[in-house]
């Protein structure tokens, strides 16, 4: 019987707001992350899910936190990972939020010019924020790389404080399977080809040891 772990796992997608109506989003299903989720507590873990918005369910057993904005998910990861063992960063976080959101609608044309310009800022890197200071906590971080994957994942690994990375490239988001491989601080630690997604996260459960 392994130790019993409070696990965190990010799922899904952020959404960063334009005006009432719009935002900015991206393909992100939260499906690893739930599979994820599902797995752990298969594992006899405590799970707390924060989502970004997925249609996905609740497995029976999990905590969940759902959340919108990358901002929103870091206030939700401050309060939560200091009291955890693990997180699994599965969340498709966006990188820009548009410098202001508006009150109202957006409209076609600016006060007496051409099409509006959307301003975007930088959101935090909420992984490399939280894992600073990790301590003793297991970090596993997710990376979405088109191209160069292992040399930008195991560049990430580091930059994140990661324990673990888990390739993966674009044809992963909203997909039911995908090809995954895991690295660490030494290299390719195991990989998995056009793996479903259930099968995968059972195995990067295994990673918490
Ligand atoms: N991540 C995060 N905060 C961000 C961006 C990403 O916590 N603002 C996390 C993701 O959840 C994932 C890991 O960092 O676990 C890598 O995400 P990825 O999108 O591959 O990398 P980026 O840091 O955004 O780098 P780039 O866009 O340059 O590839």
């Amino acid at each position: 019987m392994t130790e019993t772990l409070h696990v965190i796992v990010t799922a899904g997608p952020t959404r960063e707001y334009i005006d009432p109506v719009r935002y900015l989003s991206n393909e992100s299903s939260g499906l690893m992350g739930f599979e994820i989720a599902k797995a752990l507590l298969a594992a006899g873990h405590r799970v707390t899910i924060v989502a970004g918005p997925v249609h996905q369910e609740t497995p029976e057993g999990a905590e969940r936190i759902d959340v919108m904005s990358a901002l929103d998910m870091l206030a939700a990861l401050e309060e939560h990972f200091p009291k955890a063992d693990a997180i699994f960063m599965a969340a498709a976080v966006g990188d820009f939020r548009p410098a202001t959101k508006l009150g109202g609608k957006w409209k076609k044309k600016e006060e007496g010019g051409g099409p509006p310009v959307l301003e975007l800022v930088e959101n935090p890197d909420l992984l490399a924020t939280i894992a600073a200071t990790k301590g003793h906590r297991k970090v596993i971080a997710f990376a979405l790389e088109t191209s160069d994957g292992e040399a930008r994942a195991a560049a990430k690994l580091v930059r994140k404080n990661a324990d673990y990375i888990v390739l993966n490239g674009a044809s992963a988001l909203n997909a039911a399977t995908s090809t995954v491989t895991v690295l660490n601080g030494n290299g390719v630690v195991w990989a998995l080809e056009d793996s479903p997604k259930a099968a995968t996260a059972k195995r990067l459960v295994e990673l918490l040891g």
